[in-house]
């Protein structure tokens, strides 16, 4: 695939710094070898997260100039409400710091002990902050994410079949909604197709379950469906999009994603009962209603960024770079999953270290390595993310695939810097069998990919 040209150009830029292998080996093991835990300014090219650290365009500085910073009913809020109700078609647009408070704030308003909440997969804090509420968050992924090689286009898809029968199972009246995560991050990054919401959407209308989205990644979701679902070829993003938030009845969103912002979340629902108890939550712990915890300006920055995230040449060139950093992969022979996601590309860790147990953290232990190799900085969402220890049997359990995630950052990176990413990864994979497994030192029970720290098993 040719790679458009840039449909940018840079005006402020920011030094790289050059680290020696030595030095790096040192940051890694001072950092508990959690490339989490590493200083920022000794990452050459970051690839850790594609959240919170796009380039903000010329419209989003204009309009965060002109911010009303009142503390509450600011002139840059009423101009957000009015943009997310258009682009949403919901009667409540509410702000808060990023996706994580909105999910604390949802499962605090409508989730209660015992409930349960099917998804095609829960993002690790979506999940952490259902169960933290009592819930059970169960995922219902197609069989085809389970399969790396397999080239089918929407692996982010729910299995309407298992969808069906939770809905049937006499659960129903715990199940306070149903959650499709666009696109599916934990699942590697993969869209949920227009057919698949929409059958979704049937199944919980028909049995008055309202379903939400995740919309992280809403926009790149839509432009997926549009490449590679023949009846959308012809249909804008946009156009896309506005079909999907007919489908559902509420979305919440981290604006550090698609919403190309360094901070900023939102929920957008219909439902007065669920939008007051929100906003009552909220008050306790974010901030006034009017602004969620964020400033005039990061308002103004999320009303740009909810038109600009559907521009078609952002997304042209955003998705074509993905892909031809996972090709060069897969042309080198690396194990990738196929197809790229939209926002990253997922090396299987379990293939790239054959030589390593699921207990010696293969995809940790390759993230350690490329670090100190090359100064790239990526990161699992495998065994560390979602693996679990059952107390009761004394057993780890895996999840189905173990990941390495290089994330693309919005408008940031050149051509040539993915390109250097990719060579780094790919030497390592020539010299694959010197890669050292890592052990756990500290785990926490939740979210240990933040904090946990490691030690070579050598050692
Ligand atoms: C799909 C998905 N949902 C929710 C979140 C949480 O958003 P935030 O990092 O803004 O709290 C993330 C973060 O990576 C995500 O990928």
């Amino acid at each position: 695939m040719k790679i458009p040209f840039e449909p940018y150009r840079s005006r402020i830029i920011e030094p790289l710094t050059i680290t020696t292998e030595a030095e790096r080996c040192r940051y890694i093991r001072e950092a508990g070898y959690n490339p989490f835990l590493l200083k920022a300014e000794h990452v050459l090219i970051d690839l850790v997260t594609d959240s919170g650290t796009s380039a903000l365009s010329v419209r989003q500085w204009s309009a965060m100039h002109g911010a009303d910073e009142s503390f509450t009913g600011s002139r840059s809020f009423h101009k957000f409400v009015d943009a997310g109700r258009k682009l949403f078609g919901t009667r409540h647009v509410i702000p808060c710091h990023q996706g994580r408070a909105g999910e604390h704030l949802l499962a605090k308003s409508v989730v209660r002990q015992g409930d349960v909440i099917p998804a095609n997969t829960h993002f690790a804090t979506t999940r952490a902050n259902f169960e933290v509420a009592g819930g059970r968050a169960i995922d219902l992924p197609i069989a085809e994410q389970g399969h790396p090689d397999s080239d089918y286009p929407f692996k982010g898809n729910i299995d309407i079949g298992a969808l069906e029968r939770s809905l049937l199972d006499g659960e129903i009246s715990r199940i306070p909604f149903v959650l499709l995560t666009v696109t599916d991050n934990a699942g590697g990054g993969q869209p949920v197709s227009l057919a698949n919401l929409r059958e979704t959407s049937h199944l919980c209308r028909a049995h008055s379950v309202p379903l939400l989205l995740d919309a992280a990644r809403i926009a790149e979701n839509c432009y997926l469906i549009k490449q590679r679902e023949a009846s959308e070829q012809q249909r804008t993003v946009r156009a896309i999009a506005d079909e999907v938030f007919t489908l559902v009845d509420g979305l919440f969103m981290s604006m550090k994603k698609d919403g190309l912002g360094n901070c900023g979340g939102l929920i957008a629902v219909n439902d007065d009962e669920w939008a007051e108890r929100i906003r009552a939550n909220l008050l306790i712990s974010e901030g006034v209603p009017s602004a969620g915890g964020l400033a005039g300006r990061d308002l103004e920055s999320m009303t740009v960024a909810l038109d600009e995230m559907f521009d078609d040449a952002h997304l042209e060139y955003r998705i074509a770079s993905v892909h031809a950093l996972g090709q060069q992969l897969v042309d080198a022979g690396v194990p990738v999953l196929r197809p790229f996601g939209g926002h990253a590309v997922y090396i299987d860790g379990r293939r790239f270290c054959d030589h390593l147990s699921n207990e010696q953290l293969p995809a940790w232990s390759l993230s350690a390595a490329l670090y100190v190799a090359s100064g790239v900085r990526s990161w699992e969402t495998g065994n560390v993310m979602q693996g679990r220890f059952e107390e009761e049997t004394q057993q780890w359990s895996w999840p189905r695939l173990d990941l390495l995630r290089l994330a693309i950052p919005r408008r940031v990176y050149t051509h040539s810097q993915l390109e250097y990413a990719g060579q780094s990864l790919i030497e390592l994979y020539r010299s694959r069998t010197e890669i050292s497994g890592l052990r756990f030192v500290y785990r926490p029970q939740r979210l240990a990919q933040f904090v946990a720290t490691f030690e070579p098993v050598s050692d």
